[in-house]
């Protein structure tokens, strides 16, 4: 199945990637974490992804559709992949339909209120990448799956956290109508418990 996950900024939308990918037994891409090594290891589209990550911008369409495009044509993704983070904007979602067209869309939806909480709660393990809300762990800066350090993500403070809410509004929510009016949207409630948010995305799908 070629499924995306659509969803503002703390949706949920990694959390619950992780469980839907390994049930559907597809890739999990997520366009956000692509950009995130890139940086880490300094390649020519990290260094131009910097910027726009620290400010909680968009990164350039031209940018992103050639990354995925090529992402999409190894081996492991082609029989399906769980799409999180892309598209972001109505062109990748037309450049996309021309390079592989998605089955199904989930739009996790959270209202904004509780997306802030989250996010400046947010924190991810630097070595297993595990990402956890600060309330639910013993030691806020131990991994308590792996016990490496957990970090906040640099775009989580919350002067950044609004730009990326309002890019999402402007940019992403189009979206929601592109993916309806093709009959391919799936609306979940994501302000429950991640276990049940689950049931409902796996509910959807059949
Ligand atoms: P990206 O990494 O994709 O960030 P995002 O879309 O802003 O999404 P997040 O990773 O912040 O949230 P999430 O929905 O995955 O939530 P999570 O599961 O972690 O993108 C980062 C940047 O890259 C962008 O700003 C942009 O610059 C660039 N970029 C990426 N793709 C691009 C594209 N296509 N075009 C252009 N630029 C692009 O959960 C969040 C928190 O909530 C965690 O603490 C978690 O524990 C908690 N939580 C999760 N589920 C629940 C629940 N059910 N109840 C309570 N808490 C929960």
């Amino acid at each position: 199945m070629k499924l995306i996950f659509l969803g503002p900024p703390g949706a949920g939308k990694g959390t619950q990637a992780a469980g839907v990918s390994a049930h559907l037994r597809v890739p999990h891409i997520s366009t956000g974490d692509m950009f995130r090594s890139a940086i880490k290891n300094a390649t020519p589209v990290g260094l131009e992804a910097k910027r726009y990550l620290d400010a909680g911008e968009l990164v350039p369409d031209s940018v992103v559709i050639d990354m995925v495009r090529e992402r999409l044509a190894m081996d492991d993704a082609k029989d399906g992949y769980l799409l999180d983070g892309f598209p972001r904007t109505v062109d990748q979602a037309v450049a996309l339909d021309g390079f592989s067209e998605p089955d199904a869309v989930i739009d996790i939806d959270v209202p904004d209120e509780k997306l802030i909480g989250r996010l400046t709660g947010r924190r991810v393990c630097t070595k297993c990448s595990g990402t956890f809300h600060v309330s639910k762990l013993a030691d806020e800066h131990t991994c308590p799956i792996c016990g490496g350090e957990v970090r906040q993500r640099e775009d989580d403070r919350p002067e950044t956290i609004e730009t990326r809410l309002h890019a999402y509004h402007e940019q992403t929510e189009p979206l929601i109508g592109y993916y309806s009016g093709k009959d391919k949207l799936r609306r979940v409630n994501g302000d429950s418990r991640p276990e049940d948010v689950f049931k409902n995305i796996i509910a959807s799908l059949e």
